[in-house]
């Protein structure tokens, strides 16, 4: 394993040197009065044009490409993306540490943002912009990260067996009546995580145990699979609920696959705790790297991100929540109905994060 990472670490400096190594090169060229000046120049221009912005992201969506593009459109700012899943983003980070060419980093998730922030993988910002487009609640408390959309994760029922009104809460998924009939994915995954962090917060570590074992108790089956996979299970009549974000629901309904088609149209979406603590939102978010070396133009791409104009498309196209609150959600949110939020600090899904994968380990939640 050790090996393996001293390799590995080879390996980047290595492509750091020559990244180096290149730059370099380039700068020699502009005092040299060959062919390669012109090119030199042309680099001038297009910084001066406004410069670039480097992207990692674990968002691999055509709504963001399309943002992207806009983006670079309105302010001749070139946007480089460097797309992986949010983990490895963040290994990533670690690895080149002061030698990363990304400027702004992106991932779903509070409880990764609050991981890359403990790790010192980013740095804070000020914004007005960027503050009056989110409300506090949407991101960090000390501005090292800002929510971009909203998910919503709630319980997904089969619309031919189950009667919402017998729907209420979290809590009351665990009783007998609902044994062997829930599906929902791995304690690993960071959806959940999130989800009993939250409870953790909103009814204390005891109440929270209880919760994850009922559910325990209540699987249909062993958690396999991603979020889709949960409902596509209730529709095959493995399982009578689902606990998964909504925006799969549309991203399917919508899907060129008539099976996935078949699946959104059969279930339908629940909010629970209405009456009580809310239904459990967590965030995507975007934030400035620590060794971000274009600090203002990745402000101006996050106050794009953030922007009416972006959040606009966000929630059409991708099924997710705006945060910033002028803009309306797409008809298909609007027709699952507006629905009270669990009112905590999103913070608090990072901070409870290991208690969280304790208990799940405590409960047996594979
Ligand atoms: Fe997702």
């Amino acid at each position: 394993m050790a090996k393996r990472l001293l390799s590995l670490s080879v390996v980047f400096l290595l492509v750091i040197a020559t990244l180096l190594g290149c730059a370099s090169s380039n700068e020699s060229a502009n005092s040299s009065s060959n062919g390669e000046e012109d090119r030199s120049k042309g680099e001038a221009k297009k910084e001066k044009n406004g410069g670039v912005v480097n992207v990692y992201t674990s968002r691999a969506y055509e709504t963001d490409q399309e943002l992207y593009k806009l983006f670079e459109k309105q302010t001749g700012i070139k946007v480089n993306v460097v797309e992986g899943k949010g983990d490895e983003l963040m290994e990533r980070l670690k690895i080149e540490g002061e030698a990363t060419e990304a400027d702004v980093f992106i991932t779903a998730d509070a409880g990764n943002l609050y991981v890359a922030k403990e790790s010192g993988l980013l740095q804070p910002i000020e914004s007005e912009t960027i503050f009056n487009n989110i409300p506090d609640k949407y991101r960090d408390d000390e501005n090292y990260w800002f929510g971009i959309t909203k998910r919503a994760r709630v319980i997904v029922y089969a619309k031919d067996r189950v009667n919402p009104s017998d729907l209420s809460t979290y809590e009351a998924l665990t009783d007998d009546k609902w044994k062997g009939k829930i599906v929902v994915r791995s304690s690993e995954n960071m959806y959940n995580i999130s989800l009993l962090s939250s409870f953790i917060e909103v009814m204390g570590e005891e109440k929270a145990t209880e919760w994850a074992q009922g559910i325990v108790n209540n699987m249909a089956r062993d958690p396999q699979g991603n979020d889709r996979d949960q409902a596509k299970a209730v529709v095959a009549g493995e399982a009578d609920l689902a606990i998964m974000n909504t925006y799969y629901i549309g991203l399917m309904l919508n899907s060129n696959d008539p099976e996935e088609v078949k699946v959104g149209k059969s279930v339908g979406i629940f909010f629970p705790n209405q009456e009580t603590t809310g239904t459990h939102i967590n965030v995507s978010a975007a934030a400035v790297t620590k060794y971000a070396k274009n600090v203002e133009n990745a402000i101006k791409f996050i106050e794009f991100l953030t922007s009416e104009q972006a959040q606009g498309k966000f929630a059409a196209v991708n099924y997710e929540y705006p945060v910033n609150p002028n803009v309306e959600p797409s008809e298909l949110l609007k027709s699952w109905g507006e629905f009270k939020e669990q009112d905590i600090d999103l913070t608090v899904l990072g901070k409870n994060q290991q208690q969280a994968i304790r208990i799940f380990n405590q409960v047996g939640w594979k």
